[in-house]
């Protein structure tokens, strides 16, 4: 069944958990939609896993389109968010606008995604007015990492656990169709989704959300890098790659692979005619 906002709408009145984790290629994507994940984020952490920076500030809209589209051609039923990368809305409505309707057109995005606050309400009132869903994203946005001096767990004072809310009915008020809850305390998270009329969807935000996003490659042990304390390794697929890689490397060089059911042939009055 093709997950659309409508999916998400009902799943908050049903009190049913949403599913979403990140892709950022056709094969992963295809991988992740056939086992039946809600929504499939084509998230700007593609900086940090798929490209190897140190954060997400030097993403473009190029990158987020290339890798968008691809993740679109792949997902038969999730819904596909892609990220807007940093400075494609913060700098005006126009831009914002103009750069979700490319995310749309070019990448094929079912949704897109934008970090903030109060502060981008303009904006999601813009896009949703144009006819694009959009996800909001608070606590932790990690496009906002220099402001913050570093990654740490936001809404731990009083006045920042009240920002928080009010960003929360904000970014609702203005046509979110769902929330990014990051990096925030479960018991804060827990108010806010019971605040709102729109899903939660947590990450390092407890159990209480209505539904979860994890980076594939975090819940895969894929990515070493850097591991928060929020991620749950479902799978040791990194071990289960550098073993096959160092298999493969031995059997080169031993001369096993390939092997004769990996050879094409050729008739021999043909290879006769050669010599
Ligand atoms: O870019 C991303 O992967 C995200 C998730 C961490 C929510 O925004």
């Amino acid at each position: 069944m093709k997950n659309t906002v409508v999916t998400f709408r009902e799943a908050k009145q049903k009190g049913e958990k949403l599913t979403m984790l990140t892709a950022y290629d056709y094969s992963t994507a295809k991988l992740i939609d056939e086992a039946g994940v809600n929504s499939i984020l084509v998230g700007d952490s593609l900086g940090n896993v798929i490209l190897g920076y140190e954060d997400t500030i030097s993403v473009t809209m190029e990158d987020m389109i290339h890798h968008g589209a691809a993740v679109s051609r792949g997902a038969k039923n999730a819904l596909v968010v892609i990220d807007m990368p940093f400075m494609s809305y913060q700098t005006s409505v126009y831009d914002a606008v103009v750069n979700a309707g490319r995310l749309m057109k070019e990448g094929r995005a079912g949704a897109v995604k934008l970090e903030g606050g109060v502060e981008v309400c303009p904006q999601i009132q813009a896009i949703t007015a144009a006819g694009i869903p959009v996800v909001a994203h608070i606590g932790l946005t990690p496009q906002s990492i220099n402001a913050f001096g570093g990654f740490k767990v936001q809404g731990k004072s009083e006045a920042a656990a009240k920002k928080l809310i009010e960003d929360a009915k904000a970014v609702a008020a203005a046509g979110a169709f769902a929330v990014v809850l990051e990096c925030v305390p479960a018991k804060l998270a827990e108010l806010v989704t019971k605040e709102l009329t729109i899903p939660t969807i947590g990450i390092g935000a407890g159990n209480a959300c209505d539904g979860q996003v994890l980076v594939y490659q975090d819940m895969l042990g894929m990515f070493s890098d850097f591991t928060p304390k929020f991620v749950k390794q479902f799978a040791k697929v990194g071990e289960v790659m550098k073993e096959a890689f160092r298999t493969y490397c031995e059997e080169v060089q031993a001369g096993t692979f390939p092997g004769k059911e990996h050879e094409y042939t050729i008739s021999d009055d043909v290879l006769e005619k050669l010599y």
